[in-house]
This record gives structure tokens, C-alpha cells and sequence, in this order.
């Protein structure tokens, strides 16, 4: 299968065979990072862009080592060192950088569809969404999704449940959106205040009680309390304390709840104490690491095919 699409917006975009072969070609490129030597010719020649106008440690490292490790020639750009800050806009930043014709532009940006809007208006430029607002975060989507598929053998039938801020969650729309089309059952859970209206629609289900949303789970997803995208002076939750109480895993609650296998997974950055018990965050169950370690395939196996994938590395003396 070939992947013709210029962009990589999100995943609600995609049909379940275009993820399919994404995860298959991310897989490909995880033993090139456990090599001695971690580096292939195969975007030589080619510019990466990365513009982080929200702070990112993952995501950014994991894409600049990606480009490097294919070769690509890498830049980045941080808010507080752009010309955002003197007033340029996000579309005249982007215009900017695309009259330098990189050949990649990674965005990540506070509002939500401003990645699209910028997909649209450089024709020439292939733009990979590092999260935009709350709407979609694609490649921790497709990470999320090939841990789970290497950890427990594939996707489809597992049940998945995602706890927490689902409101103001881009990881939570990216992953329901990815699980759903691989044929997962997925259960949200949180106090009402942090689930959106109408999230059924995307076929998820809506549970208030950590107990009923964990029993036969495959998968628990911790999410964090976003509290950089909530309204100023809303009340979420009670307190933090209380939200602990509630939603936040133990080991006591897991060995009440959950299923001795079930599969813990958190995007980062973790709340130590919040949302996970640190014992349960570096416990047998988790599996946060590996989402992290999956995640440069990942932004590899993206990057390689946005590119035009074997057909156009080869035809251009820069294969693999
Ligand atoms: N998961 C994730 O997006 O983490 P960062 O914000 O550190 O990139």
C-alpha cells in the first residue's frame, strides 16, 4: 500500500488501512534505533522544520531525532524565540519559513485547526501536526497504538479506557479516533466537568467511576489535568486531592479493579501523585516508556512516507 497524502493533520482523516501500514512501516524503523549505529541516507538532502509554539519535551526531541537519524537536515524554532512574540502571526511565521522550501514544516500550536489552516495554505509543504490545541495529537496517537499493538498482539477487541481530562485532551481525540477504526472498544472516564458532550458520537463510552471503566480493561491511558487550557477560574474538580481520590490509579486499586495484565500507559508529562501513584507509573504494568522509545519510529515511519515512502526514495538515489 502506498501513502499518498501531502499532510498528517490527524487521525480522524485516516482510514484504517493507511493506519495499518503507518504502524507497519514505524515498526520497521524501531530496530534502526537500537543499532549501534542509528543513522540511513534515506531523507538526505531533505529540511525539517520543527515550530513548537507550546512547550513539548517529547514530542519535539523524539521528531528531531527521528529527521536525524534518516538524515534530514533538522531547525527548530521555540515561541519565546520566534518573532511570534513581536506580533507576526502563525500563518505569516509559517509562510516565512515556507519561502526557505523545507520539505517538512512540525507544528504544534494552542489552537485547535490552526494546523490545518496552515496544511491548506502551503501547497508545497508537507505539515505534520505535533498537536493542535485540544484537537488532535496524530503521532501519539499512532505511538499509543503500536505499543498497544506490540504489547498485547494487535488492536482489534481489546478494550481501552482513558482517564481523565478528556475535555481539553488532543492525545484523547487521537487515540479514540485510531482505537475506534482498529476496531477497539474504548471507555473514557472522568468527573462530568472534564468528559465533552456528545464524545459517544465518536463511539466512546462514558463512564464517571474508575471501578466500572477498568473491570475487563486491556488498557488503561492516565491523562493529566490540563490546566494550562482550562478557563480561567472554572472549577473542574473539587480539588486536586479529591480528583486523586477518585480517578488516580493505585496498586490497592488496581489489584481491587483491574486485570493482573492490564496495561498501563500515560503520554507525559505524568503527575507524580495525580493521576498515578509513582509505584504504579514505574510499575510492572506500565508501559510508558516504551510509548516513548515507539514514538521515534513512529515520527520516522511518518516523515518517510510524507515524503513519497520507497518509491520516491528510491527514484531519487536515497533509499534505505
Ligand atoms: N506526549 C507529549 O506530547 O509530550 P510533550 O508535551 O512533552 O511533547
Amino acid at each position: 500500500m502506498t501513502f499518498k497524502r501531502k499532510d498528517l493533520l490527524g487521525l480522524r482523516d485516516l482510514s484504517a488501512a493507511e493506519i495499518g501500514h503507518l504502524l507497519d512501516v514505524a515498526d520497521q524503523f524501531r530496530g534502526l534505533n537500537l543499532r549501534s549505529i542509528k543513522k540511513v541516507p534515506t531523507l538526505r538532502g531533505k529540511s525539517v522544520v520543527h515550530l513548537f509554539l507550546e512547550p513539548s519535551t517529547r514530542t519535539r526531541t523524539s521528531f528531531d531525532i527521528a529527521a536525524k537519524r534518516l538524515s534530514a537536515d533538522t531547525h527548530a524554532i521555540t515561541g519565546s524565540a520566534s518573532s511570534t512574540t513581536k506580533g507576526e502571526t502563525l500563518l505569516d511565521t509559517a509562510r516565512n519559513l515556507a519561502a526557505m522550501h523545507p520539505d517538512i514544516l512540525v507544528v504544534r500550536h494552542r489552537y485547535a485547526g490552526g494546523v490545518r489552516m496552515l496544511a491548506e495554505a502551503l501547497p508545497d509543504t508537507a505539515i505534520i501536526n505535533a498537536g493542535d490545541g485540544a484537537c488532535e495529537h496524530p503521532t501519539q496517537g499512532l505511538l499509543d497504538l503500536l505499543t498497544i499493538r506490540r504489547a498485547l498482539g494487535g488492536v482489534a477487541g481489546k478494550t481501552v479506557t482513558i482517564v481523565g481530562d478528556i475535555t481539553h485532551s488532543r492525545v484523547a481525540r487521537s487515540d479514540i479516533w485510531g482505537l475506534t477504526k482498529l476496531g477497539a472498544r474504548v471507555r473514557v472516564c472522568g468527573p462530568p466537568t472534564l468528559i465533552p458532550p456528545g464524545i459517544e458520537r465518536m463511539g466512546a463510552e462514558v463512564h464517571h467511576h474508575l471501578e466500572p471503566a477498568l473491570k475487563d480493561a486491556d488498557v488503561a491511558i492516565m491523562l493529566r489535568i490540563q490546566k494550562e487550557r482550562m478557563f480561567q477560574g472554572g472549577h473542574y474538580i473539587p480539588s486536586q486531592r479529591e480528583y486523586s481520590r477518585l480517578y488516580g490509579l493505585s496498586r490497592a486499586k488496581l489489584k481491587r479493579w483491574a486485570r493482573r495484565d492490564l496495561l498501563i500507559m500515560h503520554p507525559g508529562p505524568i503527575n507524580r501523585g495525580v493521576e498515578l501513584e509513582p509505584e504504579v507509573a514505574d510499575s510492572e504494568w506500565s508501559v510508558i516508556l516504551d510509548q516513548v522509545e515507539n514514538g521515534v519510529a513512529v515520527r520516522m515511519g511518518v516523515m518517510y512516507l510524507l515524503l513519497g515512502g520507497e518509491g520516491a526514495a528510491r527514484r531519487e538515489g536515497r533509499g534505505p
